[in-house]
């Protein structure tokens, strides 16, 4: 079992408009997905610090984007940004909370520059969901990079989990030509922590090139 080693990191500041946000002077990566699904965990789990970001048991917490500095990851001291963005699919939501959250989601993931990658994150238990699949056709049709982050692994077995991920790629596969990068994750037990540190680490080296 590898060592877990908690990283630097520190909340860096909420906001709704791009003039609230951090300057994009540093390789930044965000996450998204449905309320619930795991983004704040799972950003306490890669960081290694347990309240980082806030997680709660009432579904549509996060409403702004939530950035956090991170210094370096495992194997580098490079500093890069993670954002965490407000859930969506949350079923009590107004059509003017919709609203205003696809506002500021779109214009987050359409505009901010130093943007390398979206992490989307989805249940890895729920069969696949519409609200993820649109979502995974939004990035695609915007030519937004991401990648899949399945969540909560710890709370099926293996084989199922392994037959979720299969079922989701099959999905995929009937719209996509390609499949885009996955993880494997839990935020309780850290499974995927190196693998999404590694990426990171990856994909920082592409900064400024
Ligand atoms: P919003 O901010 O409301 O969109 O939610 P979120 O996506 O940030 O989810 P959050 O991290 O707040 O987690 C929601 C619930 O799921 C909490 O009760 C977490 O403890 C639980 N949870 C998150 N990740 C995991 C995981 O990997 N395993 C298990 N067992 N529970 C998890
Ligand atoms: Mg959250």
């Amino acid at each position: 079992m590898a060592v877990y080693k908690p990283l630097l990191a520190r909340h860096l500041g909420s906001g709704r408009e791009p003039a609230h946000w951090p300057a994009p002077d540093l390789p930044e990566y965000c996450f998204i997905g449905r309320s619930n699904v795991g983004k704040s965990s799972l950003i306490n789990m890669l960081c290694g610090i347990g309240k980082l970001a806030r997680v709660s048991n009432t579904p549509g917490r996060t409403r702004m984007v939530e950035h956090f500095r991170v210094e370096g990851t495992l194997t580098s001291r490079s500093p890069w940004l993670l954002a965490d963005l407000p859930g969506y699919g949350f079923a009590k939501a107004s059509k003017s909370d919709r609203e205003a959250w696809r506002r500021m989601v779109h214009t987050y993931l359409l505009q901010r520059e130093n943007l390398m990658c979206v992490f989307l994150l989805v249940d890895v238990r729920l069969e696949p969901q519409r609200s993820d699949l649109d979502m995974i056709e939004w990035l695609g049709g915007n030519g937004v990079p991401f990648v899949i982050v399945f969540t909560k692994a710890d709370k099926l077995s293996q084989p199922k989990v392994a037959s979720h991920v299969a079922r989701y790629r099959k999905t995929l596969l009937h719209t996509w030509e390609t499949l885009p990068t996955m993880f494997l994750t839990s935020s309780e037990t850290r499974q995927g922590r190196d693998d999404l540190l590694a990426y990171i680490d990856a994909v920082n080296a592409q900064w400024g090139r």
